[in-house]
């Protein structure tokens, strides 16, 4: 397979002769110029009666004016390592959860949809660390124009990924086109020295895999290793493109190393030659973290058979793409943003790798989705066809270092249904926390004793 040799030729607004060019944008009636989405008025938001003072935030409020809050707030502003966004997708639909309550309408499309996303990706840029990272999940009908608006926003050099999910199993009632299996993830970063953790897919949950790739044994250490080319594209004026061991690299290549670096892999063994004298490096599975995981993710399908464990809410994300995203893009103790947040899925699964959370969904079932599943866990997908969901919930990891924030002077009564009793519970978390809390003081009480 013949792929291009990346080069140094990167900005798609410079000609090949050096002539610059305006950059892309997107031009749609209503398009609000930048400064006027940064003038955007602050919403101003209390603690609910639910609000434990804790640490993470979860905010039940439309989102612009939470993003416009934050970015006044300088613990936050500049300081956000990582956002992940799966916002409405333009369906024109309206969703309801799995037990039919109305969670969400999607009803903006075309223009309108696009300056709604944009006004709260601009404000987003601003709250990101110099070294954060954007993930932006969206389907077929918006991920093209959103590839445009995120280059003006970010800067072309902010485009990382336009990562390929496969979302479902196959749809065989599409019968007249291909069946659509796809959504979207937009990466951008806001500069290019962005924090970083490379994903790998571990060869130990590859067993069969690594004995195929590395199929070759070696007979003086039993280290299982395969062979790659010792030579690369691209001519070399150079040493590299000079005589090794009596021969040249092959027209159009040069050595991949220096021919002194070469005689010492050949002394080490670290050489294969083969019966025609054709030298082949030797690369060991033991020096491999693992396969780096590519722009194509197709172990991520969000619910698809019974035994998954969802909460019911419509169009809720599969964890595992957030525990990547988290883990690839950001540390223990960093910021996570999600202002579309749902179910909850990326606060829980950051809270669950330790780090900092802000969560913001406009919608009451999803507040109250997300304070159950903080409480109870979620439950096996065949159990809602039972009705009795209650009897086989994860085991619990439990979230409550949160303050949930409502509109100033909004009178709330968040209740999460008691997964034993089925009876709603207003303050669980809070108690909890009381009890949590008392225990913390007086083990703190017991330490003074002991050292006086
Ligand atoms: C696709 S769902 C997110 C699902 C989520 N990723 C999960 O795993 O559960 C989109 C969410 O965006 C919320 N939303 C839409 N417009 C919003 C706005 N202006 N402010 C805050 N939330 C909004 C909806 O209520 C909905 O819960």
């Amino acid at each position: 397979m013949a792929t291009g040799i990346p080069g140094k030729f990167k900005n798609n607004n410079v000609t090949q002769r050096g002539t610059a060019l305006p950059p892309l944008r997107l031009e749609y009636p209503g398009k609000k110029p930048v400064t006027e989405i940064l003038e955007t008025p602050p919403g101003q938001y209390s603690p609910s009666n639910t609000s434990c003072g804790g640490t993470n935030r979860l905010y039940h409020a439309d989102n612009l004016g939470v993003l416009a809050a934050l970015a006044q707030d300088v613990t936050i502003a500049g300081k956000v390592r990582l956002v992940y966004i799966d916002p409405p997708f333009a369906t024109a639909s309206a969703f309801h959860s799995r037990e039919q309550n109305h969670a969400y309408d999607d009803h903006r499309v075309g223009a309108e949809f696009v300056e709604f996303l944009r006004e709260r990706l601009v404000l987003i840029h601003r709250l990101l660390a110099d070294d954060g990272s954007l993930y932006l999940h969206l389907d077929e009908r918006m991920a093209f124009h959103f590839r445009v608006i995120l280059d003006e926003i970010f800067g072309e050099q902010g485009y990382r990924n336009f990562i390929t999910r496969k979302k479902c199993n196959p749809k065989n009632y599409t019968r007249k086109t291909y069946g659509n299996v796809a959504d979207y993830i937009l990466f951008y970063t806001k500069s290019n020295d962005y924090m970083w953790n490379r994903p790998v897919d571990k060869w130990c949950d590859l067993q069969a895999k690594a004995s195929k790739e590395y199929q070759y044994i070696d007979k003086k250490t039993g280290r299982r290793y395969m062979k790659v080319p010792i030579h690369a594209p691209g001519i070399r004026n150079g040493a590299t493109g000079g005589i090794w061991h009596g021969m040249m690299p092959p027209p159009g290549k040069h050595w991949q190393y220096l021919p002194s670096k070469l005689d010492e892999m050949d002394a080490r063994g670290d050489i294969y030659w083969s019966p025609t004298g054709n030298p082949r490096r030797k690369i060991y599975l033991e020096d491999s973290a693992g396969i780096p995981v590519q722009d194509i993710w197709m172990d991520m399908r969000d619910a698809h058979n019974q035994n998954i464990h969802i909460t019911g809410y419509p169009t809720e994300k599969n964890p595992d793409i957030l525990t990547r995203i988290i883990k690839a893009s950001s540390n223990p103790g960093d910021i996570v943003l999600d202002c579309f947040s749902g179910s909850g899925t990326t606060l829980i699964t950051a809270a669950q790798l330790n780090r900092r959370w802000i969560g913001v969904d406009c919608s009451e079932e999803a507040i109250k989705t997300t304070l159950h599943r903080f409480e109870h866990g979620s439950a096996r997908m065949g159990d809602f066809v039972n009705n009795h969901p209650q009897e086989t919930l994860l085991p619990s990891f439990k979230v409550s270092d949160f303050t949930l924030f409502t509109k100033k002077n909004k009178s709330d009564s968040y209740t999460v249904a008691d997964a034993n009793t089925n009876k709603t519970t207003t303050a669980s978390l809070c108690r909890e926390r009381k009890a949590l809390r008392f225990q913390q003081q007086a083990k703190k009480k017991r330490q003074v004793y002991v050292h006086s």
